[in-house]
């Protein structure tokens, strides 16, 4: 194997010596600031009686909550949760977003990093928060159980550190979701031995709630409620399961300040656009006085492939205490604002939000991009088939195939152990191969017409690579079935996304036009429909990581695949040995 490590581009001597000035001030003040606190949590997985729309469902549940209980820590603080299974399912947590610096037998994707903690097990995620500062999420990751197990996580900067804009009157988790009126593994099982779409969910949900554009939810509607003249941080999540989401606010712009727990350069929007697996945070500035109206706080799916989706719109309200009543206003005696969003299948407002995202990349908060490349990596993503076993009827693109999706023509299948610890302990055989292809097999036009076969290979393959080597990926997506945009989420690292564009990639031409000096860096990013993403990271974290498309039925049908992070050679540089409670499988 090509031995090639390098370190991303230096700090500038200038910021080097602000860092250093800075260091020396605070650690010299507070002795006691470069230590974070450890923080406590047990989530109790158990049954939970909710009613949206009309039904009732018992929904499998963090503590009887929904959504599920908060995480709050400061960077550098660490966090240990004991997870306790009180279920029939076997449960993983994830905690989405967290870089688990050597800590990955904390990440916990299902088969991937754990065995699940199977009913009447119990594990401990224990880890630390380095380097982040925003929102991120906690979810389960084991089939589709994260419909209902999902909760924020809440990274405030360091004590006596502040955010780098002025700091909010308030702050408020705005989590977007998916209801289903039946129970959403059903829903996956039956879409899987019928090869069909799966069926869509009833209801989007804000913090668990559908609002009034819905059947018999008027009483179940989320009310912000604030005060004229005040900056909100509103700490916005993607929990949906399959579907992109835009989000508006009626008579309001919002200012983006931060893209999954890292800081951006500050720009206004009237509507973003967030995929599954991504959270942002935006300041909202309220009007100056009081405005005698409502306002409509509104979310509906971006979409442009060929099966059917749940194209209905969530909403809640943005009420304004009456500076009388010191009541909020009813809505009766009130105007209702409403928002505007684009068109489900606007692509062009997609590209347009995302060309905005820049990381602030200042001497505080420099963008590390890898300078130099040692690894280069071509993926295609999207969807295929799989064709219908013998003597059985499927409901595929045809009644003789089923849907599959594949990552450069290979369609991952999880292993029955977990890889990491098959990794660990030298027993990869028979669990996975380190053949991942790094460029399709068969190259094509990925975005023209489709090739007639459609199949997929279907195998559990992953890419070694050297510690601390400087990757770049290019991901295509390809047409087949349908071009669409796909949000492709790594665990362990966050990238940069240093370009994008539509149609085939061109590795003569794009890249004279990448962004090496202020590219967005984030953990999830909605490769274009009918277009690709390239990405830069550094592989400085040991261990098994687990990237795939964060639309869940995509997930399910293979579109997922592992790197693999070799030790480096310090101390310092090597995955610790599995803590003793790891479930086994
Ligand atoms: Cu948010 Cu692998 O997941
Ligand atoms: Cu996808």
């Amino acid at each position: 194997m090509m031995i090639c490590t390098t370190s991303p581009n230096a700090p500038p001597f200038a910021s080097m010596a602000v860092l250093l000035i800075f260091g020396v001030f605070v650690l010299s003040a507070l002795p006691e600031f470069a230590e974070g606190m450890t923080r406590h949590y047990t989530f109790n997985i158990k049954y939970h009686n909710v009613t949206r729309l009309c039904h009732t469902r018992s929904i499998i549940s963090v503590n009887g909550q929904f959504p599920g209980p908060r995480v709050v820590a400061r960077e550098g603080d660490r966090l240990i949760v004991k997870v306790v299974n009180h279920v029939t399912n076997n449960v993983t947590i994830h905690w989405h977003g967290v870089r688990q610096i050597r800590s990955a037998w904390a990440d916990g994707p299902a088969y991937i990093t754990q065995c699940p903690i199977q009913t009447g097990q119990s594990y401990t995620y224990n880890f630390t928060i380095t380097g982040q500062r925003g929102t991120l999420l906690w979810h389960a990751h084991i089939s589709w159980l994260r419909a209902t197990l999902y909760g924020p996580i809440i990274i405030l900067p360091k004590r006596n550190e502040s955010y780098p804009f002025d700091k909010p009157y308030r702050e408020i988790p705005i989590l977007f979701g998916e209801w289903f009126n039946v129970d959403p593994e059903a829903v996956i099982k039956q879409a899987l031995q019928t090869g069909a779409g799966p069926n869509v969910s009833d209801a989007y949900t804000i913090n668990g709630l559908p609002g009034p554009l819905y059947n018999c939810s008027s009483k179940d509607t989320y009310k912000l409620k604030v005060k004229p003249g005040k900056t909100y941080l509103l700490r916005l999540i993607n929990a949906a399961l399959n579907d992109e989401l835009f989000f508006s606010i009626a008579n309001h712009t919002l200012t983006v300040v931060d893209a999954d727990a890292v800081y951006v350069k500050p720009f206004e929007t009237d509507k973003l656009l967030i995929t599954p697996g991504q959270t942002t945070n935006v300041l909202l500035k309220t009007k100056p006085s009081y405005p005698n109206a409502t306002f409509l706080m509104a979310a509906r799916p971006y979409f442009v492939g060929q099966g059917t989706i749940d194209n209905s719109t969530v909403a809640g309200f943005l009420q304004y205490e009456h500076p009388s009543h010191r009541s909020s206003s009813s809505i009766k005696n009130v105007t209702l604002l409403n928002a505007t969003l684009p068109a489900i299948n606007a692509t062009n407002a997609v590209a347009d939000f995302a060309r905005k995202l820049r990381s602030l990349a200042n001497a505080q908060f420099p963008a590390n991009v890898p300078q130099t490349v040692c690894s280069k990596f071509f993926f295609t993503v999207g969807l295929g088939t799989n064709p219908c076993p013998k003597n059985t009827t499927c409901q595929g693109p045809s009644n003789v195939t089923k849907f599959s999706a594949s990552v450069n023509n290979v369609s991952f299948v999880l292993p029955s152990v977990a890889m990491l610890q098959a990794y660990f302990f030298g027993q990869s055989n028979g669990v996975y191969t380190t053949d991942f292809p790094a460029k399709p097999p068969v190259p094509f036009n990925y975005t023209g017409t489709p090739p007639n076969n459609t199949n997929v290979s279907n195998g559990t393959r992953a890419v070694v690579l050297q510690f601390n080597t400087s990757v770049e990926l290019v991901l295509q997506d390809t047409s087949i079935l349908g071009a669409e945009s796909h949000p492709l989420h790594l665990h362990g690292f966050n990238f940069f996304v240093v370009g994008q564009g539509f149609g085939n990639y061109d590795p003569n031409k794009d890249p004279a036009s990448f962004n090496l000096v202020d590219p967005v860096e984030r953990n999830t990013a909605g490769v274009p429909a009918g277009g690709w993403l390239a990405i830069r990271f550094l592989a400085d974290n040991p261990g098994v990581w687990f990237m795939h498309c964060h639309l869940d039925v995509h997930t399910s049908w293979g579109l997922r695949m592992a790197w693999i992070v070799l030790d480096g050679p310090e101390p310092n540089q090597k995955l610790p040995p599995p803590p003793s409670d790891l479930p086994m499988c």
